[in-house]
């Protein structure tokens, strides 16, 4: 099934609880958090006193996105503050398997986040102790990007990689995903949605209508019967 993810930097900073209790409403299926630190993305974001915050108003997964230097700092503070699901950047100065273990160890999911121009081989020996990859669709740091199209291919590629390794491994996108992106994407084996400004949180939008209206898209939409190449 295709998950919705509202990447919640998009939301509202001065009514966030109100915007997650609409798409809590909405029935959206998790949180995506972007944390990030001015180095290794240009931009701030989120933080783990926000995750703090909203964390008794739900019960679904909170996904943190660490677009952060050497992450496994940080790892221990993101599951104490309420976390489910951690992702960290292979381009980091990261021991990858080590975060990723870690991750694991803590009871939680680890996903491994990669760059638009990060070749997938880097994930040749942990995915075996990873749970999903978050493939970038945009460069990372900003909302409100277009899609970069050779990332199509690098989600078939992606999908053939894991079904080789017959790990159980997620696709997730982030980045521009809208209703013209999200078709491509899901033929080509994506089903983590991570959804910003480019499907959700339009101005002036009901997050709880547009997050049903979503939903209805993607139930919409016939199942790919085969991965799409390419
Ligand atoms: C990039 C961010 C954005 C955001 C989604 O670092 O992760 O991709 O979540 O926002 P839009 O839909 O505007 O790309
Ligand atoms: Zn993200």
């Amino acid at each position: 099934m295709t998950l919705i993810g509202p990447s919640m930097m998009c939301a509202d900073m001065g009514r966030l609880l109100k915007d997650m209790e609409s798409l809590n409403r909405g029935g959206v299926d998790y949180y995506h958090f972007d944390i990030m630190d001015g180095t290794f993305v240009p931009n701030f974001a989120m933080s783990p006193d926000m995750l703090r915050t909203l964390r008794p108003y739900t019960d679904r997964p909170f996904d943190i996105h660490l677009m952060v230097e050497e992450p496994e700092r940080y790892i221990e503070l993101f599951v104490e503050a309420g976390a489910d699901w951690i992702s960290v950047h292979a381009e980091t100065k990261v021991h990858l398997q080590r975060a990723l273990q870690m991750i694991r160890d803590s009871g939680l999911k680890a996903g491994v986040a990669l760059n638009p121009s990060t070749p997938l081989n880097c994930l040749e020996y942990v995915l075996d102790v990873t749970d999903y990859v978050c493939l970038m669709t945009v460069n990372p740091g900003f909302a409100g990007q277009k899609f970069i199209p050779s990332t199509y291919r690098k989600i078939s590629d992606l999908k053939k990689m894991i079904k080789r390794s017959g790990e159980d491994v997620r696709i997730q996108v982030d980045g521009n995903i809208s209703f013209e992106t999200i078709p491509g994407v899901l033929d080509r084996g994506a089903d983590l949605l991570v959804c910003g400004t480019s499907c959700l949180f339009k101005p002036n939008t009901d997050l709880e209508l547009a997050a049903l209206e979503l939903r209805g898209f993607l139930e919409a939409k016939p199942a790919q019967a085969a991965v799409r190449e390419g």
